[in-house]
């Protein structure tokens, strides 16, 4: 699979999103996931199903092929509360490191130098392979560069053609910082959308399609969700064909709508 290269980390341009999936549901998703071709799987202390996940994964055989990435709640990004609760976290997942870990939203109660400070520790002791940030602003990217021990890889963020992110994606491209986007198809809004249902009829491909692709295209790493497995092959299957610049920038007018989906009332203060 196609990987986005970002100080020093190699992550699969297409990773299974898994907020909302539970239980057995999970397991068996994620282990077709892999069947079908998946190598990277994003889940959070939040989502509930950090153990699922894992476990499908050591099930697959194919651990060490697989790009695993989870999050830290808010609530604990306190070094001592990082400690503990990453140990929790891989303790559910019955692994000794994660590839890659996020602070999920950013807290202001809680200093960013500290929080970074706990996550490098935990890289160095082999917990993770990489630390990134999550809903993170331009100011904020800034500062946690500034502040970080180690290089952050990616920052994980809302990105779909009707929200424009220009600001934050050239400020985390400056960095070398890789962008991973959720909510890359909106929701399912974009499956629906005539502009790309049009381009991808031209294509041979439907508009979920394009709108990945759109994505992929920039360099942007996308980690749809999908809880029907017959979906998981077409939202992996986006490298066979490219879209032309007067493409590129007909979809980019989409973000005119500006529609963002993920705010929440400890959202920071949006660029
Ligand atoms: N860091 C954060 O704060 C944050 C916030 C939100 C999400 N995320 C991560 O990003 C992942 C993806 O984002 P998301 O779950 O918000 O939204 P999304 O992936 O943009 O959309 C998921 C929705 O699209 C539908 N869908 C998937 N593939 C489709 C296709 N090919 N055609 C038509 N409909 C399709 C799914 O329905 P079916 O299940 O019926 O296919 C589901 O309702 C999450 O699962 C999570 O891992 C992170």
């Amino acid at each position: 699979m196609d990987v986005v290269k970002a100080n020093g980390a190699a992550i699969p341009v297409v990773g299974l999103g898994t907020w909302t999936l539970r239980g057995r549901e999970c397991t068996e998703l994620v282990e077709e996931a892999v069947a079908v071709g998946y190598r990277h799987f994003d889940t959070a202390q939040m989502y509930g199903n950090e153990a699922e996940v894992a476990e499908a994964v050591r099930r697959s055989g194919k651990r060490a092929d697989i790009f695993i990435t989870t999050k830290i709640q808010p609530e604990n990004l306190a070094p001592r509360d990082v400690e503990r609760t990453v140990k929790d976290s891989l303790s559910r997942m019955n692994l000794d490191h994660v590839d890659l870990l996020l602070i999920h939203w950013p807290n202001p109660r809680v200093a960013l130098a500290d929080t970074l400070g706990a996550m490098a520790k935990l890289k160095l002791a082999g917990a993770t392979s990489h630390i990134g940030v999550s809903n993170f602003t331009v100011a904020l990217i800034e500062e946690a560069v500034k502040v970080s021990p180690v290089p952050i890889v990616c920052n994980q963020i809302e990105c779909h053609p009707f929200l424009d992110q220009t600001k934050v994606i050239e400020a985390c491209a400056k960095r070398g910082i890789a962008v991973v986007a959720y909510s890359p198809i909106a929701r399912g809004n974009a499956p629906a959308n005539a502009l790309l249902e049009r381009i991808g009829k031209a294509h041979g491909k439907s508009a979920a399609q394009v709108c990945l692709r759109w994505l992929t295209q920039q360099g942007i790493v996308v980690i749809p969700r999908t809880s029907n497995k017959s979906r998981l092959k077409e939202n992996l299957d986006i490298s066979d064909f490219a879209l032309s610049d007067a493409e590129m920038k007909e979809i980019a007018g989409l973000s005119r709508s500006k529609k963002r989906i993920v705010d929440w009332a400890w959202s920071p203060k949006w660029d």
